[in-house]
């Protein structure tokens, strides 16, 4: 591992993660599964603040996938009880750091209390200048995708848009991301080499980081080695190396 700490211009203008492994976390300690999700608040709060710290401009939270509602529905309505404990309990927090909130994903299936807390911190952060905290909640890239082919085609039939005008750009301005920066850095807890339907549009040139450790395990110097990862990675984007 190199020593170098990231400097300003090599850290990711926008970090995603894959907050992966509360479960086993908790069933190698004997616990409750429910045990490592609520642990996992903490490394939450500990990569929040540090993102917010060093200056990155968004950091994008894989809390809920649209396939997470396989789950037992004991699990689905303690999750539920936590986001909403947690968008109550870090409110504060969240406007003294200066944070703009955001969500992505689909409202239904969420909890009648986990959409109003989630639209007071959205309204109440709307102002604010700090890092963009995006929560994917009953997120999945593909129904993501799909929504965003639908609007369009919407535009198409209403004579407000021609198929000739249909690029990159347009198609991205009609994703939930629309005006926020792709990720530049991928980090996924827990081992899995898999993308598990996350942002899978945006991520076309992350860099993708994993590491064997837990998400309630994950702290400021498991960040920092990610980072430091990012800073030693050559991005050419399909072109050749600077030298
Ligand atoms: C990630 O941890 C959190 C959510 C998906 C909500 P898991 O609950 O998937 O933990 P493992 O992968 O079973 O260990
Ligand atoms: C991805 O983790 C979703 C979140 C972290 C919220 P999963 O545990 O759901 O992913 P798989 O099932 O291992 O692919
Ligand atoms: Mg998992």
């Amino acid at each position: 591992m190199t020593q170098i700490d990231p400097t300003p211009h090599l850290l990711p203008r926008h970090i995603a993660i894959i907050m992966d492994g509360n479960g086993r976390w908790a069933q190698r300690r004997g616990l409750p599964r429910i045990e490592g999700h609520r642990r996992g608040v903490k490394s939450v709060r500990e990569i929040v603040e540090t993102c917010a710290d060093l200056g990155i401009e968004q950091l994008t939270l894989y809390c809920l996938s649209s396939e997470n509602w396989k789950r037992p529905e004991a699990e689905l309505s303690r999750l539920m009880s936590l986001l909403e404990q947690y968008l109550i309990e870090d409110r504060s927090t969240i406007m003294r750091q200066g944070l703009r909130f955001a969500a992505i994903g689909r409202r239904e299936g969420l909890t009648p209390g986990v959409i109003k807390e989630l639209n007071r911190t959205l309204e109440l952060s709307r102002n604010n200048t700090g890092m963009r905290l995006c929560l994917a909640l009953n997120y999945g890239a593909r129904s993501e995708i799909a929504d965003a082919a639908k609007a369009i085609a919407e535009k198409v039939a209403a004579g407000e848009l021609q198929p000739s005008e249909i690029n990159e750009e347009v198609f991205a301005q009609h994703l939930y991301t629309a005006d926020m920066p792709d990720p530049d850095l991928l980090i996924r807890t827990a081992g899995e080499m898999r993308l598990s339907n996350y942002l899978l549009w945006q991520i076309s040139y992350a860099e993708l980081w994993v590491t064997e450790k837990c998400w309630p395990e994950f702290r400021k110097p498991d960040l920092m080695q990610a980072l430091r990862a990012f800073a030693s990675r050559d991005r050419r984007f399909g072109g050749l190396k600077v030298s």
